[in-house]
């Protein structure tokens, strides 16, 4: 850890009227859900050319209906067993101290989960259905909900059920509607990001006095242009990865480094 990064942080933090954090897959690798790009990433698996598309997926669904429900699967169980983790858990005690904003790439809802109260989903969230003619929500799950979908699929995978059996036990647990409008609420390739979730999250960007990034590679835009944003402000960017980053980088994982750096920061009796 680079001590001199480490000053520099919490000095500006402590000085900060408003903060952002921007989260990616790696602030909840510590809840058990993959990332996307590490060694062992979600990518590597399950190439986003097949199934991060709303084409490529309806495609593959075709040709490769098995490989489509673990797909699903894949993504839906570790978010439906997953819980906050010590990561998560220190923002929301830094938002007792300072007024912070969350702006996560994630949609495994752990932040609202933690408590955080001010959370901007860019890439939406699994937690949630929405009805892409209309533009709103139609149904908002508990994980519960999650399990139970993921128990429809275990069936299917391993070979114990139809998938006519499969299609029918998912109408119990899913809003479907035949014409396809009811989409899990997440934005895959190609999808514009939700509007008005991204101009607040420009807007909190363009406000805060330091922008703390955590576990994300920086590979995805529109997201990514974020902290370059607040970089070219000249707002102090920070950024918490166990892999190495350029300017104000803390080393190690989100769930060490972010409940020390909050601690050093508010909580350390002088
Ligand atoms: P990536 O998988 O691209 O990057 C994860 C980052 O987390 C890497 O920089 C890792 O080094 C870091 N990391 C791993 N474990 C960590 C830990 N315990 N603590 C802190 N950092 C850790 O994931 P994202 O940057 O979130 O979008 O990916 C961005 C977008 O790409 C996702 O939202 C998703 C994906 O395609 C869409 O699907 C539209």
């Amino acid at each position: 850890m680079d001590i001199d990064n480490w000053i520099a942080a919490v000095l500006a933090l402590r000085k900060a009227k408003r903060v952002v954090v921007f989260t990616g897959a790696g602030i909840s690798a510590e809840s058990g859900i993959p990332t996307f790009r590490d060694a062992d990433g979600f990518w590597q698996r399950f190439p986003p050319e097949l199934y991060a598309t709303w084409n490529g997926l309806l495609t593959t669904v075709v040709t490769q209906p098995l490989s489509v429900a673990e797909f699903v699967l894949n993504v839906i169980e570790p978010v439906a067993k997953a819980e906050p983790n010590s990561g998560h858990q220190a923002i929301v005690r830094m938002e007792q101290r300072v007024k912070t904003t969350v702006i996560t790439q994630n949609i495994d809802g752990l932040h609202q989960s933690a408590g955080s109260s001010e959370v901007l989903e860019v890439h939406g969230s699994l937690l949630e259905v929405s009805d892409t003619s209309a533009g709103k929500l139609v149904r908002r799950f508990e994980r519960k909900d999650l399990m139970r979908i993921a128990d429809c699929l275990h069936q299917y995978t391993s070979k114990k059920q139809s998938a006519e059996t499969l299609i029918l036990e998912l109408q119990q647990q899913y809003p479907f509607d035949w014409m396809g409008r009811h989409r899990p609420n997440v934005v895959l390739f190609g999808d514009g990001l939700p509007e008005a979730v991204w101009a607040k999250a420009c807007e909190a960007v363009e406000e805060c006095d330091v922008l703390l990034s955590v576990g994300t590679s920086g590979a995805v835009y529109p997201a990514a242009m974020l902290p370059d944003n607040a970089k070219a402000a000249g707002t102090l960017v920070v950024t918490i990865d166990p892999q190495p980053r350029s300017g104000c980088w803390l080393e190690g994982d989100a769930g060490t480094v972010l409940p020390k750096l909050i601690h050093d920061t508010f909580e350390i009796q002088n």
